[in-house]
C-alpha cells in the first residue's frame, strides 16, 4: 500500500445567472467528479470545492432584465444548482458560494495583503462611460470588434473567437450591448491593478516545471499569454455588485469577480475545514507540497487559472492563517499552486455553440426529469471534449445509452443477476475455486488488471479513454459469456454453468467499481444487487447552516463510506443476492425529435419570484 494523497479538486464556480447545462456539466463538473470518486476509492484524501459564482456582470445583466436586485438573482440559482448537482451526482464536500461572509473576509485580506508587499498599484483607466445610464459600463456591457482577430461581436472583457482578453476601450466601433443606440464616451477612473509582470520569471518557470503532465492546449495557450507580455490586470471595478474594496474612499467601487472567484478555491476550503470541526483542515492540501491541486474548467478560463490565480497565489504566499482574524500572521508553507489544470474544450448542441440568449442549450434541470443521471453521465463522458470540441446531439445519445450502456452493461449485469437468482435458489452459484477454467480465469485477470490500467487513465484525467477501455472490458466479457454459454449447459453440465456464473458475477462485481466513477447510481444498484449492503459512496446532502450571522445553505459529501474500495472483487460463492431489477431504462427513437424541438424554442423557467 502506497501513503494516501492529499488530491484537492477545484472546480470552475459557475455564474448564478441561469440553470446548469450540459456545457457546465462536460466542460469542468463531470469530469471533476469522475477524477474526485476514483481517488477516493484509491484511499486518497479529497477534498473538492466549488459554488455559485455569486458576483459579476453576468449575475448584474439578468438582474437588470427581470429588474430584481442581484442578489435574489445568485440566491435563486444557488438554490437550483443545489438540486441540480445533487440530482447528477456530482460530490463535492462543499458547493458553497461567494457570497458568504467567510469568502468577503478572506478575499480582503488577501487584497490587503497583496497591497502592503507592493503587488498592486494603482492607475487611472480609461473606461467605457454611458452618458443615458451615467454609470460606467461594465467591460461585459460593451460588445465591438475585436481589435486582435477582427471578429464581428466581441465582448469587452474576451474574445469568444480568439479566446484573447481585451481592453474594451479598444474595441473598434464599441457599443452598448444592451442599447446600442446609447453613446459610449471614455472616461477617466482610479483602479487597483495586480502587477503581474512582476512575477513572469516565477509564471515561467511554474509553466515549465507542469509543461509534461499538462494537456498541450492549456501548456501553448499558457506560454504563449506569458509571451505576449504581463500586463497588469485592473482588479477593481465601477460596479454596485460585489466585494468591497477594504479602504476608506472606494465605496463606490467593488473587487473585480476574477480577482475574487478564484480564491474561492481556497476559501471554501477553510469553509469546509471550519464546518466540519475541524478548523486547520485545509492546510492538508494548501500548505502541503505533497498535495496535487487540480483546477477543472473549460477552456475560457484558462488564463485565470494558469497565470492569474498563480500571481495571486505566488503574492499571499503564506499568509493565511485561520485562527487569527487578521493578516499578518505569515505561516511557515506558501500555499500550493495547482498541480494540473485539465482545461476542457467546448461541447457544441447538435453541431452548433452553446447560446443562451437562443437557447441553443440543453439545461441540466430538465433534462434530469425525463433521463436517468447516468444515462446523461455516460452520453456526456463518452463525448467529453478532452482535446477538441465534441457535440451533444441526441441521435448519439439514443444510440450510446441503447446499444452501449443498455445493451452492452446494463444486459450483462441484469441478465447474469436474473439468471443466477432464478436458477440457482437466489444465490451467487456455490462453486469451487479450484475448479475454474482457464478462460474464466482469463476473463478474471482481465477484469482485475483494468483496476491498474484504467486508474492509471483516471490518475491522468484521460477519463474519455478510461471509460472506452471499461467498455471494451465489457463487450469482453460479454463475448466470453456468449462462448460459456451457461443458459445452455445449465440442463446438460450444471457445475460447468455454475462456473461461468460464478465467474461473470466476478467480473460483473469488479466492473460495478470501475464504472462506478463514471456510473455511480448504476453501480450502487449492482452493489445492492450482488448482496452487499451499505452504500459505495457516501451520502450527499444539502444542508444549511449559520455561516456568521447569514443562514446559508451548500452541498456537502460524506466520503467514508467510498474510502479504498478500489479493490478487485473477492465475491463469495454461495453469496444471497437481492432480487434484480433493470438497470438502465431503454429509449424510444421518438426522444431525438422530441429534444430537437426544444432546441432554440423559448424556455418555460420556473419564474423568480418577487
Ligand atoms: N464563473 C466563471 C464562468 O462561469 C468561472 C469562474 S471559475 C473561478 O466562466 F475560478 F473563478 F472560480
Ligand atoms: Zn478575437
Amino acid at each position: 500500500m502506497t501513503e494516501p494523497k492529499f488530491i484537492h479538486v477545484s472546480v470552475a464556480w459557475p455564474y448564478a445567472n441561469g440553470d446548469l447545462h450540459v456545457g457546465h456539466l462536460a466542460g469542468a463538473y463531470l469530469p471533476a467528479d469522475i477524477f474526485a470518486r476514483y481517488h477516493r476509492l484509491k484511499g486518497n484524501h479529497v477534498l473538492m470545492v466549488s459554488g455559485s459564482d455569486s458576483h459579476g456582470t453576468p449575475i448584474s445583466v439578468e438582474a437588470d432584465k427581470r429588474g430584481i436586485p442581484a442578489r435574489q438573482v445568485f440566491e435563486h440559482y444557488h438554490e437550483r444548482f443545489l438540486l441540480t448537482q445533487q440530482k447528477i451526482g456530482i460530490s463535492y464536500d462543499l458547493f458553497t458560494h461567494t457570497d458568504t461572509e467567510s469568502h468577503h473576509k478572506i478575499a480582503q485580506d488577501f487584497f490587503l495583503w497583496l497591497l502592503e508587499k507592493g503587488y498592486l498599484y494603482k492607475e487611472t483607466q480609461q473606461l467605457m462611460y454611458s452618458e443615458q445610464e451615467k454609470r460606467f459600463l461594465p467591460d461585459r456591457y460593451v460588445e465591438g470588434e475585436c481589435y486582435i482577430c477582427h471578429f464581428a461581436n466581441a465582448r469587452g472583457d474576451q474574445c469568444d473567437n480568439c479566446g484573447s482578453l481585451l481592453d474594451a476601450t479598444k474595441l473598434i466601433n464599441p457599443r452598448n450591448k444592451g442599447n446600442p443606440a446609447d453613446k459610449l464616451i471614455v472616461r477617466q477612473s482610479e483602479h487597483f491593478f495586480l502587477d503581474l509582470g512582476r512575477w513572469e520569471p516565477e509564471l515561467l518557470d511554474y509553466l515549465k516545471q507542469h509543461e509534461d503532465h499538462w494537456r498541450p492546449n492549456v501548456v501553448r495557450f499558457s506560454q504563449n499569454f506569458v509571451a505576449d507580455g504581463l500586463q497588469g490586470r485592473p482588479i477593481t471595478r465601477d460596479i454596485d455588485w460585489g466585494i468591497d474594496v477594504p479602504l476608506p474612499g472606494w465605496e463606490d467601487k467593488k473587487l473585480y469577480v476574477w480577482f475574487e472567484a478564484v480564491m474561492g478555491y481556497f476559501t471554501a476550503s477553510v469553509e469546509w475545514a471550519r464546518n466540519i470541526g475541524q478548523p486547520d483542515a485545509w492546510k492538508q492540501w494548501w500548505y502541503n507540497p505533497q498535495a496535487e491541486i487540480y483546477n477543472f474548467i473549460g477552456k475560457d478560463n484558462i488564463p485565470f487559472h494558469t497565470i492569474i490565480w498563480q500571481a495571486e497565489l505566488l503574492g499571499v504566499d503564506g499568509i493565511y492563517n485561520s485562527e487569527s482574524d487578521s493578516i499578518g500572521q505569515r505561516v511557515e508553507a506558501p500555499l500550493q499552486l495547482p498541480y494540473d489544470v485539465p482545461a476542457n474544450e467546448f461541447m457544441n448542441i447538435e453541431g452548433d455553440k452553446f447560446s443562451k440568449s437562443r437557447n441553443w442549450a440543453i439545461w441540466l434541470p430538465d433534462i434530469l426529469d425525463r433521463y436517468q443521471p447516468d444515462a446523461i453521465r455516460y452520453y456526456t463522458a463518452a463525448t467529453f471534449p478532452e482535446s477538441a470540441d465534441s457535440d451533444f446531439n441526441w441521435d448519439g445519445f439514443l444510440n450510446r445509452v441503447n446499444s452501449e450502456l443498455l445493451a452492452a452493461w446494463g444486459n450483462l449485469a441484469n441478465r447474469m443477476l436474473s439468471f443466477s437468482f432464478k436458477r440457482f435458489e437466489g444465490r451467487v452459484p456455490t462453486i469451487n475455486l479450484d475448479d475454474l477454467t482457464a478462460e474464466d480465469r482469463a476473463i478474471l485477470e482481465k477484469s482485475e488488471a483494468a483496476f491498474d490500467s484504467i486508474g492509471q487513465l483516471l490518475e491522468a484525467v484521460k477519463l474519455k479513454e478510461a471509460l472506452t477501455q471499461a467498455m471494451t472490458l465489457v463487450r469482453d466479457s460479454n463475448a466470453y459469456l456468449d462462448r460459456r454459454a451457461p443458459w445452455k449447459t445449465i440442463k446438460e453440465t450444471p457445475a460447468d454453468a455454475a462456473l461461468a456464473v460464478y465467474t461473470v458475477l466476478r467480473v460483473i462485481d469488479n466492473l460495478k467499481v470501475i464504472l462506478s466513477p463514471f456510473l455511480p447510481f448504476t453501480s450502487q444498484k449492482v452493489h445492492e444487487f450482488l448482496g452487499y449492503d451499505g452504500q459505495l459512496f457516501g451520502e450527499q446532502k444539502i444542508v444549511e447552516y449559520q455561516e456568521s450571522t447569514r443562514p446559508h445553505k451548500g452541498l456537502i459529501y460524506d466520503a467514508s463510506a467510498a474510502i479504498g474500495r478500489w479493490e478487485k472483487s473477492s465475491l463469495q460463492p454461495g453469496q444471497a443476492l437481492r432480487e434484480p431489477a433493470p438497470l438502465i431504462v431503454k429509449l424510444d427513437p421518438e426522444i431525438v425529435d422530441k429534444e430537437r424541438a426544444f432546441l432554440g424554442a423559448p424556455r418555460d423557467e420556473r419564474p423568480i419570484i418577487v
